[in-house]
């Protein structure tokens, strides 16, 4: 099929490619000039594993291009992804405004009959508003236009799999027509009939998807549903954490063991400084607010982000109370991005731990395997290690603020040697207490007996 995909950040992108790779012709723009200056350059944007591989193959197919024309965009495809951001407004809600531009432009541009799919997260009901927004702008046109919302459940760092190999794919649908093309588009996903770009061209051996025939205000609220679940789960683990910690239990025997009970599952329920991304925080705060709106009282949620802004004091305390003075100590930080596998660092928690330890006088050098280059801008008073090693050299204290898997595997003999005091705070509960202990560390983890 022809494909026009609008916004090519993390969900565009890896849409685009994908879809691309799986045989569809797509054609993706963006408001951004230089981001698409970039891609046409062969270059990404973003760090995100697998997903080079996927667009430089499709565009060596010629099966994806990058346009700066949005008119020329609309007019290619015959099915048109929105994947435009959704940020938060000051008051929480999702601000909407790309997706009515996108309205505009699709409305204006079209010439011939168009499935228009939201794939950005938005609140329920946005879908009807898109459809009163396409017809409004189009009246004069008279172009038919069919809406469907086809939520994303892509997590940073394995968009690429998600994409391919997904649990289950939404389809918030009115008509079956519109139902057909998606399942048109999805086929050789639903039957794994692609070659796959990743893993040495062989699938991973995982159940095929569910295919999930909603309505578009279902599919809209699925999706909130799910994210703000998960944020619900963490922070109900790091509420579990700190009561452990008071208790002299250890939160990493408690979960475990609750966590195999099928019903409460094991992923997800990891205790530490909390959950950040551009995904989980706004989408929590646009939760809250669509229920208010709604007249629904939700403040489960309310209590959920409440835990998650105050993660970063309590390992602030542990940090004080470990440095005994924190004002002039030299710190090192492991980690900036929100998590592994990505050099995203929006609302990420180690940049909000770093900004304490500044505001507390810490001298601060970071390291993370992909963040530095973002996060330069962000933190200019801080210095950058160009390995872990060199973050820790001399510093009186380790903190570990992502859970990046090589942090697990460095030579903690070496760390512990250029240190000058060996003191490891580990937000994340990346290490073994007892296997740090036992390399000379004082160390201190979230929700684990010291
Ligand atoms: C999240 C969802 O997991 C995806 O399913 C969804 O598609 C995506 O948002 C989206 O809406 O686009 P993502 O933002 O990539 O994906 O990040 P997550 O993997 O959900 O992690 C979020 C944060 O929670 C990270 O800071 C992570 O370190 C933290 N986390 C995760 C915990 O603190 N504990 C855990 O047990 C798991």
């Amino acid at each position: 099929m022809k494909i026009s995909v609008i916004g090519a950040g993390y969900v565009g992108l890896v849409t685009g490619g994908c879809l691309a790779g799986l045989g569809h012709e797509v054609v993706c723009t963006d408001s951004d000039a230089e981001k698409l200056k970039t891609l046409e350059s062969g270059r990404l944007p973003i760090y995100e594993p697998g997903l080079d591989v996927v667009i430089a193959h499709a565009r060596k197919e010629g099966r994806l291009s990058f346009r700066a024309n949005g008119a020329e965009t609309v007019q290619f495809g015959d099915a048109i992804f929105i994947c435009v951001g959704t940020p938060p407004l000051p008051n929480g809600s999702a601000d909407l405004s790309a997706i009515d531009h996108v309205a505009r432009l699709v409305a204006t541009e079209a010439r011939t009959p168009k499935l228009v799919i939201e794939k950005s997260t938005v609140p329920a009901q946005t879908g009807q508003e898109l459809k009163r927004a396409l017809a409004v702008y189009g009246r004069k046109s008279g172009v038919a236009f069919r809406v469907a919302s086809n939520p994303e459940f892509l997590r940073e760092g394995t968009a690429v799999e998600d994409f391919l190999h997904p649990d289950r794919i939404v389809v918030g649908v009115e008509d079956e027509v519109a139902e057909k093309q998606l399942k048109e588009i999805y086929r050789p996903v639903l039957e794994r009939t692609f070659t796959c770009p990743v893993h040495s061209g062989k699938c991973p051996d995982v159940p095929l998807p569910a295919w999930l025939v909603t309505t578009i205000n279902s599919a809209e609220l699925i999706k909130h549903a799910s994210n703000s679940f998960l944020a619900v789960k963490i922070s109900y683990a790091n509420m579990v954490a700190d009561l452990a910690e008071k208790l002299g239990a250890d939160i990493e025997e408690v979960v475990r063991a609750v966590g195999m009970d099928p019903r409460i599952g094991r992923s997800f329920f990891h205790a530490g400084i909390g959950f950040g991304g551009f995904c989980l925080p706004k989408d929590l705060q646009a939760f809250v607010h669509l229920a208010e709106k709604s007249g629904v009282d939700f403040s489960m949620l309310k209590e959920a982000e409440n835990i998650n802004k105050r993660r970063i004091n309590r390992f602030m305390e542990k940090i004080r109370r470990a440095l005994w003075v924190v004002k002039g100590k030299q710190i090192g930080v492991l980690g900036l991005a929100f998590k592994p596998n990505t050099d995203d660092i929006r609302f990420a928690p180690a940049i909000d731990l770093i900004h304490e330890l500044l505001k507390e006088g810490a001298i601060v050098r970071a390291y993370d395997p992909e963040a530095m280059e973002k996060a330069q801008p962000v933190l200019p008073q801080i210095q950058f290690g160009k390995s872990a090693y060199e973050a820790a050299e001399g510093a009186e204290a380790l903190l570990i603020a992502t859970e990046w898997e090589q942090f697990r595997k460095l030579d903690w003999e070496r760390v512990r040697d250029s240190m000058v005091r060996p003191l490891i705070l580990d937000g994340r509960n990346l290490l073994s207490a007892k296997q740090m202990k036992g390399h000379g560390f004082e160390y201190y983890s979230m929700g684990r007996p010291d």
